[in-house]
């Protein structure tokens, strides 16, 4: 069977670590993607230590030098991406308030969390042909339909972006025939969701895995929990 390749941003550890090691063993050829070397590094090596295709690539998604190189390299290393997941993001707010929060820090969080997004996007399409799958994690605090969050403002505002670029984008890419979603993986414990978080990361992935293997290709332009459709 000839392996697809995947891209997932935040592989070292977490959803994206979990998510990678899933997918090595569904016959996937998984691209790493993490900012800090040494932690990538033995995370891509504990999966293909059990004999899987992983290929730990470094790029700090809210760095526009570390994306130009990194680009370099996966144009060496493939002609094709099958599947994208922007996973990676960050939450520095937590129990802040918006009038008060560091300005220098909104623009880190947007800058990592959505402006990290869509220059993944903007640098991986042209090796995505039809039937490709962009996935975007997103989360309930970027949620209006769910009657919005307040404990975190910025990390809402970003994921509130995320799904808009999503929504923005699936017109887009339905001229190529490429899907775009984002989803909630609910509350997980991670380093950011806590230890208190009911959620593994095995039951994290579970609708992250759906999108990129059996949701029909004609989904695009949706939000997503539990494999359901949940409003904007
Ligand atoms: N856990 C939850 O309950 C929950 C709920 C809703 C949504 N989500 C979303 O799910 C996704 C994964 O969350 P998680 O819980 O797995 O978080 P996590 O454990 O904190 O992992 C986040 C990953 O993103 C990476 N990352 C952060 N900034 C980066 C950058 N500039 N460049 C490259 N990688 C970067 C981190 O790398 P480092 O190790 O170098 O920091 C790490 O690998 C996120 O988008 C999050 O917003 C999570």
């Amino acid at each position: 069977m000839d392996k697809k390749t995947v891209i997932i941003t935040g592989a070292n550890k977490g959803l994206g670590y979990e998510l990678s090691r899933q997918m090595a063993g569904m016959h996937y050829r998984v691209i790493m993607i993490g900012r800090r070397e040494q932690e990538l590094m033995s995370s891509a090596e504990r999966i293909s230590d059990q004999g899987a295709d992983v290929y730990p690539l470094i790029i700090d998604i809210g760095n526009d030098d570390s994306i130009d190189k990194g680009m370099e390299i996966l144009n060496d290393i493939t002609s094709n991406v099958d599947v994208l997941i922007n996973n990676a993001a960050i939450l520095e707010d937590r129990g802040s308030e918006l009038l008060h929060v560091d300005m220098d820090l909104i623009h880190k969080m947007i800058n990592i969390n959505f402006f990290g997004a869509l220059k993944m996007i903007r640098s991986t399409v042209h090796l995505m042909r039809e039937g490709g799958r962009i996935i975007n994690f997103s989360s309930g605090a970027g949620s209006f339909g769910e009657g919005g969050s307040m404990w975190a403002p910025v990390y809402g505002i970003t994921k509130t972006m995320i799904n808009s670029l999503t929504f923005h984008l699936a017109s887009e890419l339905s001229e190529r025939g490429i899907s775009i979603n984002a989803l909630c993986p609910g509350w997980v414990k991670t380093e950011m969701g806590g230890n208190e978080a009911p959620r593994s990361v095995e039951e994290g992935v579970q609708t992250a895995l759906w999108l990129a293997n059996d949701a029909p290709i004609q989904y695009t332009g949706k939000f997503f929990r539990d494999k359901k459709e949940i409003p904007w």
